[in-house]
């Protein structure tokens, strides 16, 4: 059909109606009008983790603050990540340049197997959407890149090296904050005795772990209250690390209710993902989240999904398991979850509730 030609298509050819396609069941539709809060404003003000600070004499400190965003919310945002500010411009830049190439240009790119390492669509799954989302995306695998990076796309010329620069920086800082992640679960630490070495080797794993960056492209929408750009929810991976533009849209779950995240200059906000709430058996939330659009302004975002090599099997971790804390999850995979997607339309809910 021609919705699967994606929102930013439509727009380009003119429409002042979100055509039925995207509109959503009342009860799912966002109030984007705002929501009566406490303080009367549907702003979440989330826990921001000083990157700098991770690496000197407060860290212990900031582990704190990462352990509870992690139970409370599910997210925080890293600022002073130390990644250079062009490396982000110029993502932000070749992903606008990357959706403003022709139409024809893009499609090149449209492949409907969702195992496709570089992969150009619209919504979510566009064969299996019932209700489509306001969205056009570039997925990019991340993994053995002298393999893959001749299929991204040649256009824009610099979209290969800026897109690479990019996912060895943020593949980098998630090691990183992987570690910090560890050590406040108590899994990894300084000291250096044998139980740790499982533990350790778990963050070797991390660090030739899987990656894939999804770069979204969110069009003005004519009637921003019928639609969504993603529907509610969860990440799939340990964590994310999403890059957004100056216009907000992002919203996460809390407390029975959603919040749009605040848009920080040059910082990262960052998820916790099924794999790590499944790791820390369930003492870090993968919290569910969605993306409104709005009539105004075009949105970018780069999300960087990041966890173990693709065909490890994820369980949660033994030392966090006793006889007060039963195991709470089953064993997964990439497969695992690679069929519950195929499974499944945009308005999948939680992957992990199977793996309970
Ligand atoms: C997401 O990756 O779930 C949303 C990213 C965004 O557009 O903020
Ligand atoms: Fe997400």
């Amino acid at each position: 059909s021609q919705y699967q030609k994606g929102v930013k298509h439509l727009c380009e050819n003119g429409i002042a109606r979100v055509p039925n396609k995207y509109v959503l069941p009342v009860v799912e539709r966002p109030n984007i009008q705002g929501r009566e809060t406490n303080d009367g404003n549907s702003q979440i003000k989330l826990p921001i983790i000083d990157f700098a600070q991770l690496q000197g004499p407060e860290r212990s400190q900031v582990l704190k603050t990462m352990a509870k965003a992690c139970e409370e919310y599910g997210f925080f945002q890293v600022t002073n990540h130390g990644i250079p500010i062009d490396v982000i411009n110029s993502m932000i830049d070749v992903s606008n340049r990357f959706f403003e190439l022709p139409y024809e240009e893009r499609a090149k790119y449209m492949i409907t197997d969702l195992r496709a390492p570089v992969r150009y669509g619209t919504s979510f799954n566009q064969i299996k959407d019932g209700v489509f989302c306001w969205r056009d995306f570039l997925k990019l695998v991340c993994n053995s890149l002298p393999d893959i990076l001749p299929f991204w796309p040649s256009s824009p010329v610099d979209l290969r090296q800026s897109a690479v620069t990019y996912s060895e920086k943020t593949k980098f800082l998630f090691a990183m904050l992987m570690k910090a992640v560890l050590e406040s679960l108590g899994l990894v630490g300084d000291t250096e005795d044998d139980e740790n070495e499982e533990e350790e080797e778990a963050f070797k794993q991390f660090q030739d772990g899987s990656q894939l960056m999804i770069i979204n492209c969110y069009p003005p929408c004519p009637e921003p209250e019928l639609t969504l750009g993603m529907h509610p929810h969860s990440d799939y991976g340990s964590l994310t690390l999403v890059l957004q533009d100056e216009v907000e849209g992002l919203q996460i779950r809390y407390q029975g209710d959603w919040f749009t995240v605040r848009s920080i200059p040059n910082s990262f906000v960052v998820n916790v993902g099924d794999h790590l709430e499944i790791l820390s058996n369930g003492r870090y939330k993968s919290v569910l989240h969605r993306v409104v659009v709005n009539s105004m302004k075009s949105r970018i975002s780069v999300a960087s999904l990041h966890s173990l090599p693709f065909e490890t099997v994820v369980r949660p971790a033994s030392r966090l398991i006793n006889e007060s804390n039963p195991r709470l999850y089953k064993d997964t995979d990439f497969a695992s979850f690679i069929a519950y997607l195929s499974s499944c339309d945009s308005k999948r809910k939680n992957f992990l509730e199977s793996r309970k």
